[in-house]
């Protein structure tokens, strides 16, 4: 057997070769199947793409850099399931482009933040984060509920999400302006068929002033759905029946 082996040792071509090929086989039993599969990503009810408002909420997200001290995944060990919930799905984060599942937790994670606080404590923690964690070291963001939310094209932010695969119809492009404005107030002259193109949006006032639309209101939105799609309830039984 050593000897056999000397032939690896001394030569480094045949080692190179032999190295490919044992590689390649490992390779290919783990990539292969992939292939053959319909779908990696395990189906579950609930999923909806983002409202234009949401959407808007998460560019500013994105804008502000809010990626870079919270994650939005949560692992499936036992400390991160007892602190933030279920462990986060791969359906749960189908619809983003670019997905926000971070690598840098300064903060909190924030997959299954929604409905964790009410939107009065959302706006009073990001204008002044230490009014409500005095230990705080997350910066302030005062300036989003004074300025004005800028959601002219929102129907082309869906078109490019559509071309990316998320399943907007025309009809979400085509009332994308108007269904921004409907999620905040339910009153409103634009609320026809919302409800029916987004069945589980919330619809109110997010950032506490009815007379406008600020990068607040869309921020909250966004905050105030994450992680809250899936029925975990409904999940969790249909797994135990598999
Ligand atoms: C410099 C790092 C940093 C940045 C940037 C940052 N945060 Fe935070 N964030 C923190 C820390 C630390 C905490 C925990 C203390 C606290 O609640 O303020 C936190 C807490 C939070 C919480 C409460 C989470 C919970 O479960 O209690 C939310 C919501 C939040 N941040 C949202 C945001 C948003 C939205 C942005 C971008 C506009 C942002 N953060 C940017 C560091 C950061």
């Amino acid at each position: 057997m050593k000897i056999k082996h000397e032939i690896f040792e001394k030569n480094s071509m045949i080692l190179l070769v032999a190295t490919l090929i044992t590689v390649s086989i490992g390779g290919l039993i783990e990539i292969a199947p992939l292939f053959y599969l319909e779908n990696t990503i395990e189906k579950v009810q609930g999923m909806r793409p983002y409202t234009p408002l949401e959407l808007a909420g998460r560019h500013i997200y994105i804008r502000e850099g809010c990626y870079g001290c919270h994650s939005q995944m949560i692992r499936s060990t036992r400390d991160e399931v007892e602190r933030y919930g279920h462990y986060s799905l791969a359906a749960e984060s189908m619809y983003d482009h670019p997905f926000q599942w971070g690598s840098t937790r300064t903060g909190p994670d924030l997959a299954r933040v929604g409905e964790k606080y009410s939107d009065e404590w959302h706006r009073e923690h990001m204008i002044d984060p230490r009014s409500i964690v005095p230990e705080s070291i997350m910066p302030g963001y005062p300036f989003l509920a004074t300025t004005d939310l800028k959601f002219k094209d929102i129907g082309k932010d869906l078109r490019a999400n559509q071309l990316a695969g998320v399943p907007y119809t025309d009809e979400h492009i085509e009332n994308a302006y108007n269904d921004l404005q409907a999620q905040l107030d339910e009153f409103s002259d634009y609320y026809d068929g919302f409800v029916e193109r987004y069945p589980t949006a919330k619809i109110r006032d997010y950032d506490g002033d009815p007379s406008r639309i600020t990068e607040m209101d869309a921020l909250i939105a966004y905050m105030q759905m994450l992680g809250t799609l899936v029925d975990f309830d409904l999940y969790n039984a249909a797994e135990n029946d598999r």
